[in-house]
């Protein structure tokens, strides 16, 4: 069965969490190996949907063991939320299924408060971030002062450790960004709680998944954000503050590299992201209302973290052969194709017109025009669609033009939010 590594393709927000969750019901494992709750993943189960930010998407199936890797960042006043939410919906969660990385770093409130006050003084330069304390959390590893969950199975060096933490983090919000400090006390007792609370949850992450490959197990690496978010080989400085890419998974999860590995990109039927930064195919007509919504339906172009309204563009073909080839993906999964019907038109950027600089033909370097290959629409609806042989042929023509360009297969299509919405090839 072996591993089996779900990434987004693009700038996040492509529907990998439903990817995973089909492809988790004869998982033993699912793990998350990367971010924090700076993710959003929807699974909608007939009326249920479920939000999930931190626990991975594979929690749904009862027989699936859930692990957070040691590459996550992870709040756990949010995991806590998270946790209850899920056992009030009646999904079981407990140390037996969810297992959180003894090295996996830790989000304090000073981290969010730093996220928010490093925002705030780079006014119109801002990056766009979640607010979710990522970057502080991430820079604190390197800086090797961060808090790991290790610390907390030792409560009296935890509140030793925490305190200190906190306090540098004082000076900096008051002495730097001119910003409130934070209640030490209280966060500390707050943080004592969760020590008691995640204990359990605490193990050797790496372990657990290497046994689970001996044994030619069923894992999958859940990939959060997108390759294009990612620290080095994303739109820098508008990416996240991990590291996006397939091979990520195995360092973010502990793990060796592995003989067989399957590599799935997610990408959708045309581009979108949040926050700031590049976006060459971008669009400002009716074309990019029409492809977000109004924000009536779920699954409308809206932020799952932020509710922030999705910047919407045609499919971004330059980009996306980059990350298959960076990534080494062996197929994808194409979602929201549905969501194309009733364009009279539908564009895919195949080049960039005058590079600055012809050395590095993507996303390191500002391209000017994105040139375009414009394919037939279709007017027909997808949603009830269940065979490949039934698509319209403007919309089979379309997953073959972004096959060829790829060089890669589409395996999956996506043509409606709900789990069985999918055309399997
Ligand atoms: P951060 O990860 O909160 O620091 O945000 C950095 C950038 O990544 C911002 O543009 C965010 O909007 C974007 N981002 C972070 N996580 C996600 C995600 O899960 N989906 C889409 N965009 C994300």
């Amino acid at each position: 069965m072996g591993l089996w590594i779900i990434l987004g393709a693009q700038w996040g927000d492509e529907g990998k969490g439903r990817i995973v969750d089909m492809l988790a019901e004869d998982a033993d494992v699912v793990a998350r190996f990367s971010g924090g709750d700076n993710a959003g993943h929807t699974i909608r189960l007939g009326e249920d949907v479920y939000k999930l930010h931190l626990v991975p998407s594979g929690i749904i199936y009862p027989g699936t063991t859930c692990v957070m890797g040691n590459g996550m960042v992870i709040n756990p006043a949010v995991l806590k939320q998270e946790i209850e939410e899920l056992q009030a919906a009646g999904v079981h969660v407990s140390p037996e299924r969810l297992k959180i990385s003894h090295v996996a770093h830790m989000i304090t409130p000073a981290h969010r408060a730093l996220d928010g006050a490093q925002e705030r003084l780079r006014g119109d330069k801002k990056i766009g971030t979640t607010g979710r304390g990522i970057s502080p959390a991430y820079g604190e590893k390197i800086k090797r002062t961060g808090l790991r969950f290790i610390d907390m199975l030792d409560k009296d060096a935890f509140k030793q450790k925490l305190t200190r933490n906190l306090e540098n983090a004082n000076r900096e919000l008051t002495q730097l960004y001119n910003a409130e400090a934070l209640d030490i006390p209280a966060v500390v007792s707050e943080y004592l709680g969760y020590a008691d609370y995640f204990a359990p949850f605490i193990v050797d992450a790496s372990g657990i998944i290497m046994d689970a490959l001996a044994a030619d197990r069923k894992v999958i690496a859940e990939g959060a954000q997108g390759a294009l978010l990612d620290i080095d080989h994303g739109s820098y400085p508008y990416v996240t503050s991990s590291s996006c890419q397939a091979a990520n998974a195995v360092l973010g999860l502990g793990i060796g590299l592995p003989d067989e590995v399957n590599i799935i990109g997610a990408v959708k039927a045309f581009q979108t992201r949040v926050g700031e930064g590049f976006f060459p195919t971008e669009l400002f007509d009716k074309n990019a209302a029409f492809l977000r919504g109004d924000g009536t339906k779920q699954w409308d172009e809206f932020g799952t973290t932020t509710g922030r309204a999705r910047r919407i563009g045609w499919l971004d073909g330059v980009l996306l052969k980059r990350v298959v080839q960076t990534n080494n993906i062996n197929a994808l999964v194409l979602t929201k194709l549905d969501v194309l019907s009733g364009l009279p038109e539908i564009k895919v950027c195949t080049s960039y017109d005058a590079l600055e600089d012809e050395r590095f033909p993507w996303i390191s370097a500002e391209p000017s025009q994105p040139h375009y290959e414009t394919l037939p629409g279709w007017q027909e609806d997808l949603m009830t669609l269940r065979r490949w042989e039934d698509l319209p042929q403007a919309a089979q023509d379309y997953v073959i033009f972004i096959e060829e360009m790829c060089g890669v297969p589409v395996r999956w299509i996506s043509v409606g939010p709900e789990r069985n919405q999918f055309i399997v090839r």
